[in-house]
């Protein structure tokens, strides 16, 4: 007699869904970058120079776009941690892409408010323009369309997070306009956060 149960192995199960991180070219802070790295990791004592990693990861990616392979293992160097712990970091938050993005990111929140507000019709309306689905960069290489959970800008919803600037309030009518403005404006076209705005 056994406890353990009859586990069917075959090849349809046990998969791993990890996907290995594009290596890319390979990678080297620029001067001003490293500088920027090191005065940020004068802030914490020098056993806590991990603590510097989200700042770093946020270096990169200013720097190349996004976080390849070669850059985490770089930052897991500059840093003094593994470049699994690295990857780790990367792969948990939504804000650090480990594959290339458009020049425009656009992030439709689709929590509560902003799905209420018609955020589903919002990111139809953007796929429609670009010919995309979430997830796609278009064929130019300007805009990639994601979907994330909620921005902390509930009371405007719906919206839309354009890299790092919100734009408002984005009725599904006017995302293909939005679009084109970025084409014409580029960041300018972005109403940015309200509370910032009125501070002006
Ligand atoms: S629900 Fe969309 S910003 Fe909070």
């Amino acid at each position: 007699m056994t406890f353990h149960p009859n586990m069917p192995y075959d090849t349809g199960l046990h998969k791993s869904e990890r996907r290995l991180p594009e290596q890319g070219e390979p990678f080297a802070f620029t001067p001003e970058n490293r500088a920027r790295l090191e005065e940020i990791a004068r802030r914490y004592p020098p056993e806590r120079r991990r603590s510097a990693l989200l700042p770093a990861l946020y270096l990169v990616q200013r720097q190349q776009g996004y976080i390849s392979g070669h850059a985490m293992e770089h930052v897991a160097e500059e840093i003094g941690v593994t470049p699994a712990e690295v990857e780790d970091v990367v792969s948990y938050y939504a804000m650090f892409y480990s594959q290339p993005v458009g020049k425009y990111v656009l992030q439709v929140c689709r929590t509560l408010s902003c799905a209420l507000n018609g955020a589903e019709r919002v990111t139809e309306a953007l796929s429609a323009k670009l010919g995309i689905k979430p997830g796609e960069t278009d064929p130019t290489g300007m805009f990639t369309l994601m979907e994330v959970e909620c921005l902390g800008a509930c009371d405007r919803a719906p919206v839309v997070m354009v890299n790092d600037h919100w734009h408002e309030c984005l009725k599904p009518g006017d995302a293909a306009k939005l679009v084109d403005d970025l084409r014409a404006k580029g960041p300018d076209a972005v109403s940015g956060c309200h509370l910032c705005v009125e501070k002006k």
